[in-house]
């Protein structure tokens, strides 16, 4: 089937679009989930701190939105707050009963490394997760213990080796319930799930593909829901950006019902363009399942369509990364659209450079 210039079912092709192997990393992540929690997880020497006040995920970019995950799952199961920083400074209130995860996949960061200074200063307990760079220097020099994290990969194909071993510690520390099922139940989907989304699969039966294809020369918008799907709406919004080089935006229900939808009248010949994913999940608020349904009459006739897309799975990690999964896919289906290569990230490469110098 040819699209628009590109056949999404031309395996060679797309292959050969993707220098940096995002598909290959992409197939792997089932592989990568197992390693970070029974390998990584096992190896890292946990942190003496007596009492938990708070927990503090401070990256950036790929390497923060494991914090956003660990954030979103941890809400609901542990009675501190978790806290995702994306700055060089961290909140006033980090302090020696603060754990806090020092993210950074190349290590190189310097957000994050200004973060990993203060967390020190502040005395807090930090843990390093990383491939090594400053920050692996740091945390050796430092005598923190390290996640180390195997390289090679895009930093935001690594949201495994990111953010399940973060989970894992909370475990292991006794500060989260310590649900091993649901890991393995989230591994399970992750394999089934790669049959339906990989290149191979023709786009008639690839949920993936057909997504890429209504996204195709759209604005996508992306909505999730609170405490359950915002996290991910975030996370397709970024690999949007990163992997098909294009504009994407994101927001939570119920919070857009207050402020984003009013925007749905002005200008006409924008909105017509705008397309707009709604992740459902069966576990939202019962009073988010009636508002969506109430959103989806308000924007049907303005912006180009809506497509509704649902978690699958039981438990919350399964339920999270079944969507995860199937944006990644769909946001490399949509490089190839573009006709552009998912991997390199020129821009970001670009800033770093030119900050580096200053
Ligand atoms: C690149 C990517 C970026 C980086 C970000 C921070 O794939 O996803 O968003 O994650 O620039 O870099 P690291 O992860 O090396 O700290």
């Amino acid at each position: 089937m040819t699209i628009r210039g590109f056949d999404l079912d031309n395996v060679d092709a797309l292959y050969r679009l993707d220098s940096a192997g995002t598909f290959t990393s992409l197939g792997g992540l089932p592989v990568q989930c197992a390693e970070a929690c029974w390998d990584l997880a096992e190896q890292v020497g946990l942190p003496e701190i007596e009492a938990i006040s708070n927990i503090v995920v401070t990256g950036l970019g790929g390497s923060a939105i494991g914090g956003d995950l660990l954030r979103v799952y941890a809400a609901g199961r542990i009675s501190v707050p978790v806290v995702v920083n994306r700055d060089y400074v961290l909140p006033e209130f980090v302090a020696p009963d603060t754990l806090v995860f020092a993210v950074s996949y190349s290590g190189n960061t310097e957000e994050t490394l200004s973060a990993y200074g203060e967390a020190r200063a502040k005395g807090a307990s930090v843990i390093a997760v990383t491939t090594g760079g400053k920050l692996g220097e740091a945390a050796l020099r430092d005598g923190v213990p390290v996640i180390k994290i195997p390289g090679g990969i895009a930093p935001r194909a690594a949201t495994g080796f990111l953010f399940l071993p973060t989970l894992r510690v909370l475990q292991k520390l006794g500060v989260l319930p310590g649900k091993v099922d649901e890991i393995t139940e989230m591994i399970e989907l992750l394999k089934n799930l790669r049959k339906k989304l990989d290149p191979e699969t023709p786009a008639e039966e690839n949920p993936a593909k057909q997504i890429a294809r209504k996204l195709h020369r759209r604005i996508p918008v992306i909505w999730g829901s609170a405490g359950t799907t915002e996290v991910v709406a975030q996370r397709w919004k970024g690999q949007i950006n990163e992997n098909a080089k294009a504009p994407a935006y994101w927001n939570v229900l119920p919070e857009l019902n207050h402020n984003e939808i009013v925007g749905f009248q002005f200008p006409l010949e924008i909105l017509n363009q705008v397309h707009v994913i709604i992740l459902r999940d069966e576990h939202d608020h019962s009073r988010v399942h009636k508002r969506i349904e109430i959103t989806k009459d308000i924007i049907k006739d303005v912006a180009d369509g809506y497509t509704e897309v649902w978690a699958s799975g039981n438990g919350a990690l399964a339920r999270l990364y079944s969507l995860i999964y199937t944006g990644d896919y769909a946001s490399v289906y949509l490089a190839a659209l573009y006709g552009v290569d998912p991997g390199p990230v020129r821009v970001i490469d670009h800033l770093k450079k030119e900050l580096a110098k200053q």
